[in-house]
């Protein structure tokens, strides 16, 4: 029998509302005990005094660009750069090429995961075939394949008549449709937030209001149809008021925010660094004011990555032709911590919330909480320990990132996916 003894860490989990210095056993890849001293013979231990030890962190939204684009991840790469950020599981985005869009395609993303994935993946199918907003893809067949949720992630669904179907559709099996909100006749051609500073500098810019009024509608369909509905990257203060106002009439609508959203605002911009280049753009203070606020009050229920990792050589174009994104699996839990918990903007607990527990349970995963019984999925960090980011050391492909040389708390020590060490200080390993 494989054990592994985590000793002495901070135990903290949000289901239970555990917080406290415990130990926790693992028994083929199973919390069998979770108690003070719990006696370490004939047992692997990990010393964790002065640690926190947290149930795995998900990340409902990341893009893994296989099968199409392996020049700038690979199924490989990705997953190993979650391992490096302490997330045991991840969602991929659709956006592939071919798009995932069919059962079969979701069936091949669970392969080379089994092959390859240094951690957990869940596949988000595509709404539309080919992404394109006008035909619903296979959406019953993907469901029976695997599939946990639903995106035509990077593009908008303008047809509001088909986001309408997707939404009965999806109801059916009770799956989540993730939005991402851009209007896009608003933000055509644009390419950072529309106000001074895009006139300032010159560029095509993309209005608040492109998002807030694609947030409206979907909460106008998730409510008529009864459908879960997860909007993608909220970036606007008016985005998190009306998802605010419609959980309070009961709407069944979550949220997440990234972490560039609420650590950086479009002051950053300089007009030829595209490394801030995402999408939505970077906001205004004012928007950050109003996610922290989100997040604090329970608004938002989920940090979700939108880990995009492009080629340097894209990267590096001007500003207008560079595509939108940050690889954010090996920065998020520095930038949480640093910003939101350093900050006292979120307690520990809520740390756990909303980058494991909440988005474990927005796509029915039974995965992001410690308790007996359940899959031993571990995160340790040492939340005191400053680092300075280096995307050189980065495990993804994708070096693109405006945070390069940010010292950062918060570091990772251990992953640890169903009772095996896939991440520890020094090294990474596929679990076999
Ligand atoms: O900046 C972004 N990049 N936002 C998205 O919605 C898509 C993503 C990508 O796929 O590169």
């Amino acid at each position: 029998m494989k054990r592994l003894l985590i000793k002495g860490g901070r135990v903290l989990d949000t289901q239970t509302k555990t917080d406290g210095v415990l130990d926790i056993l693992v028994e083929n890849g199973i919390i069998v005990k979770i108690e003070e001293n719990i006696p370490s013979e004939n047992t692997e231990v990990i010393d964790a005094r002065n640690l926190w030890v947290l149930p795995g962190l998900v990340d409902m939204h990341a893009h893994l660009r296989e099968p199409g684009f392996e020049y700038k991840e690979t199924i490989e790469s990705g997953t190993k750069a979650a391992a490096a950020g302490g997330f045991t599981t991840i969602a991929c985005m659709p956006n592939t090429n071919p798009v995932i869009d069919n059962a079969f395609l979701v069936e091949y993303i669970f392969s080379k995961i089994q092959k390859e994935g240094f951690v957990k993946v869940k596949p988000i199918g595509a709404v539309s075939k080919d992404l394109k907003g006008e035909v619903l893809a296979e959406i019953g067949d993907m469901i029976q394949a695997g599939a946990v949720a639903f995106s035509d992630d990077g593009h908008p669904i303008s047809d509001t008549s088909l986001m309408k179907k997707a939404m009965e559709y999806a109801s059916m099996w009770d799956k989540v449709i993730i939005s991402h909100c851009e209007e896009p006749t608003l933000s055509r051609g644009g390419f950072m937030n529309e106000g001074k500073k895009s006139t300032i500098l010159g560029m095509q810019a993309i209005p608040e209001i492109a998002e807030d009024i694609m947030v409206a509608r979907d909460l106008i369909l998730a409510q008529y149809t009864g459908c879960k509905v997860h909007i993608a990257h909220v970036s606007t203060k008016g985005s998190v008021e009306m998802i605010r106002q419609a959980k309070a009439k009961g709407v069944r609508v979550t949220c997440e925010v990234t972490p560039h959203h609420f650590s950086l605002t479009q002051e950053v911009e300089d007009g030829w660094n595209a490394q801030t280049k995402v999408n939505p753009p970077l906001r205004t203070k004012e928007d950050v004011e109003a996610i922290l606020k989100g997040l604090q009050d329970g608004t938002i229920d989920a940090i979700a990555t939108d880990h995009a990792p492009h080629h340097r050589d894209e990267k590096i174009l001007e500003y207008a032709l560079a595509p939108s994104g940050i690889s954010g699996l090996e920065t998020a839990l520095p930038l949480a911590m640093t910003n939101l918990v350093k900050n006292n903007i979120l307690t520990p607990l809520q740390l756990v919330e909303k980058m494991s527990f909440h988005p474990a349970k927005i796509l029915d995963l039974d995965v992001g909480t410690l308790q007996i019984g359940k899959c031993a999925d571990i995160t340790i960090i040492n939340p005191d320990k400053k680092e300075i980011v280096d995307k050189n050391e980065f495990y993804s492909k994708g070096k693109n990132t405006p945070f390069h040389g940010m010292e950062l708390y918060g570091k990772v020590f251990y992953t640890i996916v169903e009772g095996k060490i896939v991440k520890n200080i020094e090294t990474i390993q596929r679990g076999e």
